[in-house]
């Protein structure tokens, strides 16, 4: 499973791209108008921290198809051939995805509550669906039952559309859906720090260094 983070924070970015195995970057108009700065201004300074090679997501904020394609052309040119055009997959949107399917865009179906959104969208082009676990989850459904559900859609009918699962409230329902083999998710920071946070295996290692430096002397390591 890609995993991928929901910020447009550099210097969060810059963190998790340092640390972890991270496969890119999504965001949306909220997480853009957070940082308060021209939205291509930041999403060029993304792109140039990630590189060419990452995937950048990046939502059309339109509302008629004409104009979410004219959009996506702007954003892809700005912005290079592996950024994603995030598109709500209301009807407009699904309309937008037939046509940017056609002119071969990179295309992420978002803003999916239900799984019958993901299968007309998957249907319209879109290389990504992208349902909102939490949100989900507090329209009192089960937002990892509805992405797995998903999955066997896209399975059963050899639709070629993969899972971008996004809005996480805990790390274990990103591992959920790793362990049922969505294509990727997309992640706060701080829900992927949390699938390492722990603790136990914090303790863990001050142990073997405070044994270690009683035996051996203190700020002793395996290079002194
Ligand atoms: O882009 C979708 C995702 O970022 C929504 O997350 O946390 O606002 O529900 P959230």
């Amino acid at each position: 499973m890609k995993l991928l983070i929901d910020d447009a924070n550099l210097e969060k970015i810059g963190k998790m791209m340092e640390y972890y195995p991270c496969d890119g970057v999504t965001t949306n108009p909220s997480i853009l108008a957070k940082e308060g700065k021209e939205p291509y201004a930041q999403l060029k300074a993304i792109r140039s921290l990630i590189g060419n090679d990452m995937e950048l997501h990046v939502q059309v904020v339109s509302l008629t198809a004409e104009e979410m394609v004219i959009e996506a052309e702007k954003i892809t040119e700005i912005l290079g051939k592996n950024t994603y055009i995030k598109v709500p997959s209301v009807p407009e949107g699904i309309k937008a995805m037939k046509m940017l399917k056609e002119k071969g865009f990179n295309i992420t179906a978002t803003a999916i509550y239900t799984a019958q959104q993901a299968y007309l969208a998957a249907k319209a082009g879109a290389d990504y669906v992208a349902p909102y676990i939490n949100r989900i989850d507090n329209l009192g459904a089960d937002g990892v039952e509805t992405a797995k559900t998903i999955q066997n859609i896209l399975e059963n009918n050899d639709l070629p559309t993969e899972i971008l699962a996004a809005s996480f409230k805990n790390s274990q329902q990103v591992l959920s859906l790793c362990e049922y083999g969505v294509g990727a998710a997309t992640a706060a920071p701080d829900i992927i720090e949390g699938l390492l946070k722990n603790p136990t295996v914090t303790a863990a290692v001050d142990a073997f260094v405070a044994d270690f430096e009683k035996a051996f002397g203190e700020g002793k390591t395996m290079l002194n």
